[in-house]
C-alpha cells in the first residue's frame, strides 16, 4: 500500500541521514516528490547534484540521462542511483552515437575540409556518450531553460549548429533567435542518406535538426489551445518548448518545467492557466494552487510513461538495500565518456550560468 511504502522510505531515510540525498524531477508522481530533498527541472537538478558534497548516495528520481549527468558532474566517491533502471527517455533513445557519427561524417563530406564549422549542441535529454561526442568537438549541452543562450553561443563559435535529439526544441530555439524555420533549418532523418536532404540544403541551412521528439509534448495541438481560449476566456496558455512550433506560437508563454511553476505561482489568485506539459506536474500545480484554475491542455491524460516507472515501492527497495550495504542500480558512466561529457556539461554551466 502507499502508506506502507511511505513508512519504509521514511524509515530508511532516517537511518541513512546525511549519507543520502534524494533528487526529484518535476514530472515525478506526488508519492515520490514528497520524499525528495530537492526538486527541479533538468538544469536545476544538474546543478543541485553538486550541492550535496557530503552525501554518499544520490538517489535520482527521474530518468536515466539525468542520473548519468549527475554521475558525470559529481565526484567518483558519490554513488548515483536510479531506483528503476528501466526509466529511460524515448526522446533520448531517438539518437545513438552510431547514428550521430554517421550524420557528422556525411555533413563533413558535403561541406568539405575547409567548409563552414558545425558546432554540435545536444539537449540534456541524450545518452552520456552523445554528450561526450559533443564535448570532444567543442560543442555544448543545453536544457529547456538555457537553449537560446547555448545555441547563440554555439553560433558564435561556428557557422552552423547540429542540434539533437529534439527537433522541436531546436526549431523553437532557432525561431527565438530570429531564424526562419523553412529557410534556415533542415531536419535530419537518421534513417535516410544525407538525412533526407539535398547537398545544397545542407550547405544553406544554419540549423540541422535531428528528427527526434518527445512523445508527451507531441500530443499538444493548436486546436486544444483554441478550445481552451473558447471555454476559458482570459486563460493564459503556457507550454513546454518540446511542443511543436505551431503550438508554441499559439501559446502565450513557453518555458521549462521550473519556468512553468514559477509563472503559475507568481500569478494572482483567480488566474486561469492552460498548461501543455506532463500531467503529474500539472495536477500538482492545480492541487498546490487551489485559488487558481489550472488545467492540462490535453483532455486525455498525458503521463511520461518512463518517469512513471519510478514507483514508491522501487524507491523503498532501493533505500532498504542501501541501508543493508548493497548499492543497487548504480549509474556509472565509463571514465573516458565521463571526461568528454563533463567538458560539454561544464561548458553549458559556464556559458549559461
Ligand atoms: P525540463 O524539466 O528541463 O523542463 O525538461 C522536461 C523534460 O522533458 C525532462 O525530460
Ligand atoms: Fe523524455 Fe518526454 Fe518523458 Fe521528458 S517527458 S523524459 S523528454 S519522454
Amino acid at each position: 500500500s502507499p502508506e506502507e511504502a511511505d513508512a519504509r522510505i521514511e524509515a530508511a531515510k532516517r537511518t541513512l541521514g546525511n549519507r543520502l540525498v534524494i533528487l526529484g524531477h518535476h514530472y515525478q508522481r506526488d508519492g515520490i516528490i514528497k520524499h525528495a530533498d530537492y526538486r527541479g527541472d533538468s538544469y536545476k537538478l544538474a546543478k543541485d547534484a553538486n550541492l550535496c558534497p557530503d552525501a554518499e548516495f544520490i538517489v535520482f528520481c527521474g530518468v536515466h540521462f539525468m542520473a548519468e549527468s549527475a554521475d558525470i558532474l559529481t565526484p567518483d566517491h558519490q554513488h548515483v542511483i536510479l531506483p528503476n533502471m528501466a526509466a529511460g527517455c524515448s526522446m533520448a533513445d531517438m539518437a545513438s552515437l552510431f547514428q550521430v557519427r554517421n550524420c557528422w561524417k556525411q555533413i563533413e563530406e558535403v561541406l568539405g575540409a575547409n567548409g563552414p564549422r558545425v558546432v554540435p549542441v545536444t539537449y540534456i535529454n541524450s545518452a552520456a556518450n552523445l554528450k561526450a561526442f559533443v564535448g570532444e568537438r567543442g560543442g555544448t549541452v543545453c536544457t529547456s531553460t538555457n537553449a537560446p543562450t547555448a545555441v547563440k553561443w554555439a553560433l558564435e563559435q561556428g557557422e552552423k549548429v547540429l542540434f539533437f535529439p529534439d527537433q522541436h526544441l531546436g526549431r523553437n530555439t532557432g525561431v527565438k533567435l530570429g531564424y526562419d524555420p523553412d529557410k534556415d533549418m533542415i531536419v535530419w532523418d537518421p534513417f535516410q542518406p544525407y538525412g533526407g536532404n539535398s547537398p545544397e540544403r545542407i550547405r544553406e541551412a544554419t540549423f540541422i535538426l535531428w528528427k527526434g521528439h518527445c512523445s508527451v509534448h507531441k500530443r499538444f495541438t493548436v486546436e486544444q489551445i483554441e478550445e481552451a481560449r473558447q471555454t476559458h476566456p482570459g486563460v493564459t496558455v503556457l507550454v513546454h518548448p518540446e511542443c511543436p512550433l505551431e503550438v508554441v506560437e499559439a501559446a502565450d508563454l513557453n518555458g521549462s518545467t521550473e519556468y512553468i511553476i514559477k509563472q503559475v505561482e507568481a500569478s494572482p489568485p483567480g488566474s486561469v492557466w492552460a498548461i501543455g506539459t506532463e500531467i503529474n506536474l500539472v495536477s500538482r500545480l492545480a492541487n498546490e494552487n487551489p485559488d487558481k484554475t489550472i488545467f492540462c491542455l490535453d483532455p486525455q491524460v498525458c503521463p511520461c510513461s518512463t518517469m512513471y516507472r519510478i514507483h514508491p515501492s522501487f524507491l523503498a527497495w532501493t533505500l532498504e538495500n542501501l541501508v543493508a550495504g548493497n548499492v543497487v542500480n548504480e549509474v556509472i558512466v565509463p571514465p573516458k565518456v565521463k571526461y568528454f561529457a563533463k567538458m560539454a556539461l561544464d561548458r553549458m554551466l559556464t556559458v549559461c550560468a
